[in-house]
């Protein structure tokens, strides 16, 4: 399938005073069959590097599995490096071996199990085109990886299940700012319904990650239902981290088309 160019799709709504509804017509056109809770992360991150200029960014899942996931963001991936002419590369974390164990009350032990989930790592492996998979404890993936100078981290789809494994996941938040990008669009998988809390599992590791860092903090996007226009499973699980020391943290985003909203336009007024 032949893709628009994002100067060809941005034209259509250079009359809106805000970008979310560019986002939401490339949702419906290109990813309405895709996992809509990576690819919404994935567009508004794609979108950031553009507005900064960048040329090539990276998308990570942590916690594979089986790999549907991954294999998603793949997907996600090439449709926008398509629109965007932006080189994306695609990391998946995974043990490779199922969940390890679990930490106590934390890592929710009524809900999970030591080996949940195991891979079937030469069947994932033939159906990536072009993820890289990095297999072990993220606590020892996760500096090899830094340690290969990667693309800017622009998405993160979160999905480790425990507290102890989140945790560890975000030494990735606290490494170098040439390695993410000002924010970073963060899909929380493990924080609605069940019994999450922000004492166990990834709000916890979250409520830690914010105390611990003074300058770069996680918190979720607020009320995102409104912009999507739609009430989904997962519009509350769309967070960013924030590096506000970051060089680029002040750079114009466009998610505010102002010369629109001068002229009287705003649908919040
Ligand atoms: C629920 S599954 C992921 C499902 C996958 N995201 C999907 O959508 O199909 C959770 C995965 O997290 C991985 N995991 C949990 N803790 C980990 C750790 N410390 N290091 C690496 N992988 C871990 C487990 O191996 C497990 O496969």
């Amino acid at each position: 399938m032949e893709y628009p160019s994002i100067q060809i799709l941005e034209k259509q709504f250079d009359d809106q005073p805000f970008r979310y509804p560019l986002f939401n017509h490339m949702l419906k056109l290109f990813f309405q069959d895709r996992r809509e809770h990576y690819a919404w992360g994935a567009i508004c991150a794609t979108d950031l590097a553009y507005q900064l200029s960048l040329d090539r960014i990276s998308f990570a899942e942590f916690g594979v599995a089986s790999g549907n996931g991954l294999i998603e963001l793949e997907k996600i991936a090439l449709v926008l490096e398509a629109i965007y002419g932006i080189q994306i590369d695609v990391h998946g974390f995974d043990m490779g071996v199922g969940l390890p164990e679990i930490a106590g009350y934390r890592d929710l032990p009524n809900l999970w199990s030591k080996g949940y989930f195991p891979m079937d790592e030469q069947k994932l492996r033939s159906q990536l085109k072009k993820a890289e998979l990095h297999l072990g404890n993220v606590s020892d993936t996760i500096p090899v990886f830094l340690d290969s100078s990667p693309s800017p981290v622009a998405f993160v789809a979160h999905d480790l299940d425990l507290y102890s494994s989140t945790i560890n996941a975000f030494k990735l938040f606290e490494d170098k700012e040439d390695y993410l990008l000002p924010r970073v669009h963060i899909y929380f998988d493990d924080i609605i319904g069940f019994t999450y809390s922000k004492f166990n599992g990834e709000r916890l590791a979250i409520e830690e990650f914010n105390a611990r860092n003074e300058k770069r903090k996680i918190d979720q996007i607020y009320r995102l239902s409104f912009f999507l226009g739609k009430r989904t499973f997962w519009d509350e699980s769309i967070y960013l981290l924030h590096i506000f020391d970051h060089a680029l943290y002040a750079k114009n985003d466009g998610l505010l088309q102002i010369s629109v909203i001068q002229n009287n336009n705003c649908p919040l007024d």
